[in-house]
């Protein structure tokens, strides 16, 4: 399977699943919380799919750049998309070809396990963001192998929070924080983590 063939399947029915849009919620909720979102802030969402996340978090801030390397996920995106309530999507791969534009923030959710270098993702982001500006990325915590039903571009099964802060200090960031903020129930619990921190 091609990375982007697992959402050229799914695209049009993935706001579909009653849990992405709990964890989406979720994962804004924890966020809000977390981080200092206002009104003036310009935020990326990275691997913003069909927008579940950004549309939650859009009223709190200025705007939100979505980028996705699936055409598929952002058509779903730019369907829910208004005059007054708007994502501008952006298609491509910001980590081999970068924005010029610096942001106030970066946020994702659940991205971050098809990434497979994460020193270059968070170097990546990093670059991407102004001085001080935060990063919120939620993801899997560590799991066997099983939350998806085909693995083939999935380089990561969940994260281990020890070794994350490390590679985040490690690439362009300071004052890491971890925290468990949802479970998704499949067939079993999988934990949600968010990490935020502030670019050096
Ligand atoms: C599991 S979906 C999550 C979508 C959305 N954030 C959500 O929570 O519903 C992962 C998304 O990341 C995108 N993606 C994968 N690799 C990417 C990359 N290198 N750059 C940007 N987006 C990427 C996929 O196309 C897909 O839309």
């Amino acid at each position: 399977m091609q990375p982007q063939n697992r959402f050229l399947q799914r695209a049009k029915d993935w706001d579909k699943l009653p849990r992405r849009v709990q964890n989406a919620k979720s994962v804004a909720a924890a966020i809000d919380k977390e981080c200092p979102l206002n009104t003036e802030l310009s935020l990326l969402d990275f691997g913003v799919g069909t927008g579940l996340l950004g549309f939650e978090i859009l009223p709190c801030v200025k705007e939100i750049i979505g980028v996705d390397t699936s055409e598929v996920m952002l058509e779903q995106l730019k369907e829910k998309n208004t005059t007054e309530h708007f994502i501008t999507p952006h298609l491509g791969d910001i980590l081999q070809t970068p924005l010029e534009k610096k942001f106030d923030g970066v946020i994702s959710s659940m991205t971050l396990h098809h990434i497979e270098n994460l020193e270059h993702f968070f170097q990546t982001m990093a670059q991407h963001l102004q001085q001080d500006g935060f990063i919120a990325i939620a993801d899997l915590e560590k799991e066997d192998g099983t939350f998806h039903s085909n693995n083939e571009d999935v380089f990561h099964f969940g994260f281990e929070s020890q070794t994350l802060k490390n590679i985040a200090q490690n690439n362009g960031f300071k004052n890491i924080k971890i925290k468990q903020i949802h479970t998704i129930q499949k067939t079993k619990e999988y934990g949600v983590f968010l990490l935020t921190a502030q670019k050096k």
